[in-house]
């Protein structure tokens, strides 16, 4: 969805792929240290629309917690809140503006000083992250190599419908997939792609 919201960061992260590897052979998670710029992309998508808004599951206090001045007593039931931790504009300044560019530092790395919270926190962190980071990097990274991503301007999409539950496709999709290689080429390579990427 952030893909063909913005356009400019698309083009961006296409730019990376194609200076980093081309358009002649298909990605795999070797390619990962070298695709900042990607990763950035993922890190900011999670963090404009995160995945579960609510935190998903219910915590609760096995004891009296102090937190700042506030006493909130045992047996209290907690929400991580993702959605307002997502707007703090201390951590992320201007929250609501997409910007993949801050989670970069200076010298073009990653900066390791912000961190995801999409996956929740403590004890009960989702136990999947890894699984699902890795999952969520090649997708993105196929999807948007070999892709060009646009909005139908007929379909106009609810870039907040997930909240409630809504599903991308729920009304009729609103984003187009262009080839950006051609088809018998892109066949051809992702023939035998599981065995290349292992
Ligand atoms: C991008 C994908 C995913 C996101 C954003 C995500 C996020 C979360 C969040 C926010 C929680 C609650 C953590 C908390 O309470 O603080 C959670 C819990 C959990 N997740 Fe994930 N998850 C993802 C994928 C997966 C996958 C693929 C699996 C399984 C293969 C999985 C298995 C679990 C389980 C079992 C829990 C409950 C852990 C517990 O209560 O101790 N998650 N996840």
């Amino acid at each position: 969805m952030a893909a063909p919201c913005f356009p400019e960061e698309q083009a961006k992260v296409q730019a990376e792929l194609d200076a980093v590897i081309g358009r002649h052979r298909a990605l795999t998670f070797a390619d990962q240290e070298s695709l900042p710029r990607l990763q950035a992309f993922i890190s900011e998508a999670l963090r404009w629309r995160p995945p579960f808004p609510n935190g998903s599951l219910a915590h609760g206090t096995t004891h009296d917690v102090i937190w700042i001045n506030h006493c909130i007593p045992a047996g209290t039931t907690l929400f991580g809140n993702h959605w307002s931790i997502s707007r703090d504009p201390d951590v992320y300044p201007e929250p609501d503006v997409f910007k993949p560019q801050r989670w970069i530092d200076d010298q073009g790395h990653l900066r390791n000083d912000l961190k995801l919270f999409v996956f929740g926190f403590g004890r009960r962190v989702c136990p999947a992250q890894q699984l699902a980071n890795s999952f969520v990097f090649i997708d993105s990274l196929l999807v948007i190599w070999a892709f060009q991503l646009t909005l139908d301007p007929t379909m106009p999409l609810d870039d907040m419908g997930f909240m409630s539950g809504a599903k991308l496709n729920d009304p009729p999709c609103a984003i187009e997939f262009e080839t950006r290689i051609p088809e018998l080429e892109l066949g051809r390579m992702m023939q035998h792609y599981p065995q290349v990427a292992r």
